[in-house]
Parts: structure tokens; C-alpha cells; sequence
């Protein structure tokens, strides 16, 4: 299998986009390190990747503090093996814009989202060192642009293509690539949370359905896909690349009008 014999890490691997990577991987070979806060849907994450065969065991960890990302990386390379591939995953939603976030929030939103996937990176690169491995970062389509009263989100994903790109830059000479994936919506536990805020939840699922060219969104195994690509070998050529799954959300020209065909 493709992933045989690789160790994989897998922040954010409890739910969602990372819970399909994790699945994925694991499924495809590797032996995965299920990452996260959340420790009973890591768990259950570990038990269903057990049950369909793969090798999985769960770590957990906030990703915002570094002493706890250290020594979970530190227990899966004693039982895993030195890590090959990392995909950080592991993100929060915040809302409020320039006036309405405060200091806190902020640092909330920076400390998952951004130092989080640093600390992943600082934990998982000395064993790629001298071997070579591969870094997938999951930023988002707010990585590129913005929506409205994401102030927090969007300029943490901006940075996550920084840290993307600075990374790949640093330790290209080492075999070791660093990638991201720019999702547009994605039917996960965060689009729900999101959506729930809402009177009308299933309305802003529909229009986010609408919003996207190929009128639909996204699953997180589509994503997980790109990952894994990203993630492999066959991708030995790409580094420093943002790669955006977003149904072509971000190359519609804003505000275009939806004409019926004749
Ligand atoms: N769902 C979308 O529409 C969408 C779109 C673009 C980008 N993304 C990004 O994809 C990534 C995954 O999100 P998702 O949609 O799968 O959401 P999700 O909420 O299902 O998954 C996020 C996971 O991260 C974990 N997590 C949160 N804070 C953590 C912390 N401090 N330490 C460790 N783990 C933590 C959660 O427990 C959860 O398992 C996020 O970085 C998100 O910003 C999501």
C-alpha cells in the first residue's frame, strides 16, 4: 500500500478534515498518530480505524501549548516510529472584525491555528531531518481571501501559508516538503457549529452550497484526497505550494450573476 511502512501525525484527527486524513492514511498504510484535544471523538477515530484493519493510536494534546505537542510526538515516536509525514489539521472558527475581537480572541484563534500548526512542525521535523518527509498544513480559502467578521480566522490562515512557505524554503534542501490545501466549505462538525449560530442553519449550509461553482461542498474525504497526494511521493516535485479544494470558489469573479440557460 502506498503508505506502508510511514509514520503519519495527524493534528486535529478527532473530527472532520483531519479525522478523514487520519482514515485515509491509516487505511492506506500508514501507522497514524490521531492527535488532539478532543479525546473521546480521538478515541472513537483510533477504534474505527482499528476495526477496518489499520494502525492507529491516539495522542492527545492542545496544539497551543508547546510542552504537551512535545511530549505527544515524543510518545508516538517511541511507539509509532520517527515521523515521516505531518498534516496539521487542528483549527478553531472565530468571529468578530477590528473592533469587535478582542486580545483574547485573538490569541485564541492565533495560538490553534497558527502557533499550533508551528509547534506540529517544530515537534515532527528533527526526524525528518536526514530522512526527508512531508508537512501538509491545512489553511482554508481565508488563507487567500476573506468573508466578512473573521478577522482573527482569516489572518491566522494567511499566516499558516507564511509558516507553509518560510518551512518549505528552510528545509527544501533536506527532502522534506511542506504543502497546503486551501479548503472551500466543508461538510464537517465546524460547518455545523458555524451554521448553528444562525436561526436558520440548514439556509446557511444551502448557501454555502450555492456560493460554490461547483454547487456543492466539499466532503472532508475529498479533502483528505488532496492531502494524501500532497502527503505521497508522487508529489516529490511539489513544495511550497498552496494548493486550494474549494469547487472553484476562489476563481468565480465575484458577484457574477447566476444567468438560466436557454
Ligand atoms: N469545514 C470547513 O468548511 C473548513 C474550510 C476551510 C478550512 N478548514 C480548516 O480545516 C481544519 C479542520 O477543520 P474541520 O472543518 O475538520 O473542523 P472540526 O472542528 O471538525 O475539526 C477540528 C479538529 O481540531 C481539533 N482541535 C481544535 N482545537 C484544538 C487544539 N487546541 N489542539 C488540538 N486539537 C484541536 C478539534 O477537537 C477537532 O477535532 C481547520 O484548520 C479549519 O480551519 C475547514
Amino acid at each position: 500500500m502506498e503508505f506502508d511502512g510511514r509514520v503519519a501525525v495527524v493534528t486535529g484527527a478527532a473530527t472532520g478534515i483531519g479525522q478523514a486524513t487520519a482514515t485515509m492514511l491509516a487505511t492506506r498504510g500508514a501507522r497514524v498518530a490521531v492527535v488532539d484535544v478532543n479525546e473521546v471523538d480521538g478515541a472513537a477515530t483510533v477504534s474505527n480505524i482499528r476495526t477496518h484493519g489499520g494502525r492507529a493510536s491516539f495522542y492527545q494534546a492542545d496544539v497551543s501549548a508547546w510542552r504537551e505537542v512535545e511530549a505527544a510526538i515524543a510518545r508516538a515516536r517511541h511507539e509509532l516510529g520517527p515521523v515521516d509525514l505531518l498534516v496539521s489539521s487542528a483549527g478553531i472558527q472565530r468571529y468578530g472584525d477590528a473592533l469587535t475581537t478582542s486580545d483574547a480572541l485573538w490569541d485564541e484563534v492565533m495560538d490553534v491555528n497558527l502557533r499550533g500548526a508551528w509547534h506540529a512542525a517544530r515537534a515532527c521535523l528533527p526526524d525528518m531531518r536526514h530522512r526527508g518527509g512531508a508537512i501538509v498544513n491545512v489553511a482554508s480559502v481565508q488563507g487567500l481571501a476573506s468573508q466578512r467578521n473573521v478577522l482573527a480566522y482569516t489572518v491566522s490562515k494567511h499566516g499558516v501559508i507564511g509558516l507553509t512557505r518560510s518551512m518549505a524554503m528552510d528545509f527544501a534542501g533536506e527532502n522534506i516538503r511542506v504543502n497546503a490545501v486551501c479548503p472551500g466549505t466543508v461538510d464537517t462538525p465546524m460547518l455545523h457549529r458555524a451554521a448553528s449560530l444562525n436561526p436558520k442553519p440548514e439556509a446557511v449550509v444551502d448557501a454555502c452550497r450555492a456560493m460554490h461553482p461547483i454547487g456543492r461542498i466539499a466532503t472532508p474525504t475529498e479533502v483528505a484526497e488532496v492531502i494524501a497526494f500532497l502527503a505521497h511521493e508522487r508529489a516529490s516535485f511539489v513544495t511550497g505550494a498552496v494548493w486550494t479544494v474549494d469547487g472553484g470558489l476562489l476563481t468565480l469573479i465575484g458577484g457574477t450573476p447566476r444567468v438560466a440557460e436557454a
